[in-house]
């Protein structure tokens, strides 16, 4: 009997390869990237103006592709969300709300108490019932039934929302990327490098957690601080908003992003009361982009530096901050007393890891700054459309380096493959699963549920739809969705719960 009973666990745990109980299989999907192609355009915020300037076509920051040639998520949510159950067995999904479709009007006018530390970053942001009326006020009342309609269609199929607060657009009266590109000094509306924006972002996280908490309990804060720094102040092509290339100013992005995070857990936290399902009234966390860096000539002691360096700047940075406090703002590795704001930290009660893919890292000595002396070597082979090099491993590797050093449970909140062939995305699912499998069984890591990028082929921000990230390919002119090779392998891991 005990004999039989072990074969049959070993069984289970190494051939059947059973992910836990309750782990959540689903796909994530952003508002900008999804939402616009079948009426309603979403046209206040700075992604819109980015996307739509004619400069920025005629020098190839940004493809000239619109957003309103989109999937059309914000009309069509049933079908995707009915396919996403249906057909993919999912019993989650990652979405997120679009910060200039429920704000499309300053909220600046909504007097909140407003608390700074010694160093003048802003500390605690104080809202009382008065508050969250008056921005009702100024709220896109229509917007918000929308958004309520998709979060209890969701619901309804049983598939339960993962909400993310802000994944990029940022609406047009906190940030001109036009003005900022040309010359910052000519405008207010900064955007990240205003700390005012961390102010509105906990007016918009208080009135969103009130406003849909009876329908979320799983938030994403933030969507992967580094990126939005990265690609908008340190960036050679100058693809994101505001397109600038300044040291300085990315780690500033990277810092008010991170205290964003912080004052929007407490928000949600004081706002949120309600429960949507056993998972309690919220479980908050950040989204991170972790990827794997190596040397690009591991005997080369400086592309050694660079990779460490790059990891340390790009993956480990904006997890200190928010974990530790920790903000060495001259990136130096060592955290002085003075970038010590351990006040700032106010919670994270999962990690978010969105990886892709490895980079070899080469350092190209300008002397200048490190920041500008880093290259990424050029994908050799298993490269997917956007030249990124496919490794598996390297989930693994993250996902077990993240939970050792903060100890914090963890959902694989992005993973996918640019593939427009279809050739790459069902060996892309099922080996980086595998790696996520190794990591729970034989590492001991807590990941509770994996979320692909992307349900449906979307806008990819500069590069428009010349990527396909999606399991269902849209037809641009009739909206219909049609499944890549990988639904089918999807469905049976999420509706065995194994691989
Ligand atoms: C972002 C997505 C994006 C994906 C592929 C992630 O960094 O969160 O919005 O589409 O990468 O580039």
């Amino acid at each position: 009997m005990l004999y039989y009973r072990t074969s049959m666990y070993l069984r289970c745990i190494l051939l059947e390869r059973v992910f836990p109980d309750g782990f959540l299989w689903g796909t994530a999907i952003s508002s900008f990237q999804a939402e616009m192609g079948a009426g309603e355009p979403s046209d206040k915020t700075d992604w819109w103006a980015w996307v739509n300037d004619e400069t920025n076509v005629s020098v190839e920051r940004v493809s000239g592709d619109t957003p309103l040639d989109g999937p059309g998520f914000w009309e069509l949510y049933d079908e995707d969300l009915r396919l996403a159950r249906e057909d993919l067995k999912n019993n989650s999904i990652r979405l997120a709300v679009d910060w200039g479709r429920v704000f499309p009007e300053s909220t600046h006018d909504v007097e909140v108490k407003v608390k700074k530390d010694l160093w003048n970053n802003v500390w605690k942001v104080e809202l009382e019932e008065d508050d969250i009326k008056a921005l009702d006020r100024v709220a896109d009342h229509d917007a918000v039934e929308r958004y309520r309609e998709i979060l209890k269609c969701a619901l309804s199929y049983g598939l339960t929302p993962m909400l993310t607060l802000y994944h990029w657009p940022i609406p047009l009266w906190l940030h001109d990327p036009i003005a900022c590109r040309d010359d910052m000094a000519s405008t207010d509306r900064r955007g990240w490098i205003s700390q005012s924006t961390i102010v509105e972002f906990a007016k918009l996280t208080a009135y969103l957690s009130h406003e849909l908490g009876d329908l979320v309990d799983l938030y994403c804060t933030v969507n992967e601080p580094r990126i939005v720094s990265e690609h908008g102040y340190l960036t050679r092509r100058g693809e994101f908003p505001p397109g600038l290339n300044d040291p300085s100013l990315f780690l500033i992005c990277l810092k008010h992003l991170c205290i964003a995070h912080g004052v929007a857990y407490e928000q949600v936290k004081r706002w949120d009361r309600s429960e949507a399902s056993p998972l309690g009234p919220s479980t908050v966390g950040l989204v991170a982009v972790l990827q794997h860096y190596e040397p690009a000539d591991p005997s080369n002691p400086d592309d050694a530096w660079m990779s460490q360096f790059i990891d340390y700047a790009f993956n480990e940075w904006n997890l200190n901050a928010v974990f530790h406090g920790d903000y060495d703002m001259n990136l130096d590795q060592v955290v002085e007393p003075w970038e010590q704001l351990p006040h700032q930290v106010k919670g994270c009660d999962y990690i978010g890891v969105n990886y892709y893919a490895k980079w070899r890292v080469k350092h190209r000595k300008t002397g200048v700054n490190p920041l500008l002396d880093y290259e990424f070597a050029p994908c050799r082979d298993d490269c997917s459309d956007y030249g990124w090099e496919i490794y598996p491993e390297g989930l693994r590797n993250v996902l077990s380096w993240a939970y050792r050093r903060y100890r914090r449970p963890i959902y694989v909140t992005e993973n996918g493959v640019a593939d427009v062939g279809d050739k790459l995305r069902t060996r892309y699912l099922r080996s980086h699963l595998d790696e996520v499998y190794k990591s729970i069984s034989l590492d001991g890591v807590p990941v509770k549920g994996y979320y692909y990028w992307t349900l449906m082929d979307n806008f990819e921000w500069s590069d428009g739809y010349r990527i396909s990230f999606g399991l269902y390919n849209v037809d641009r002119e009739t909206k219909k969705r049609t499944p890549t090779e990988a639904v089918p392998v999807y469905r049976e891991i999420a509706e065995k719960n194994s691989l």
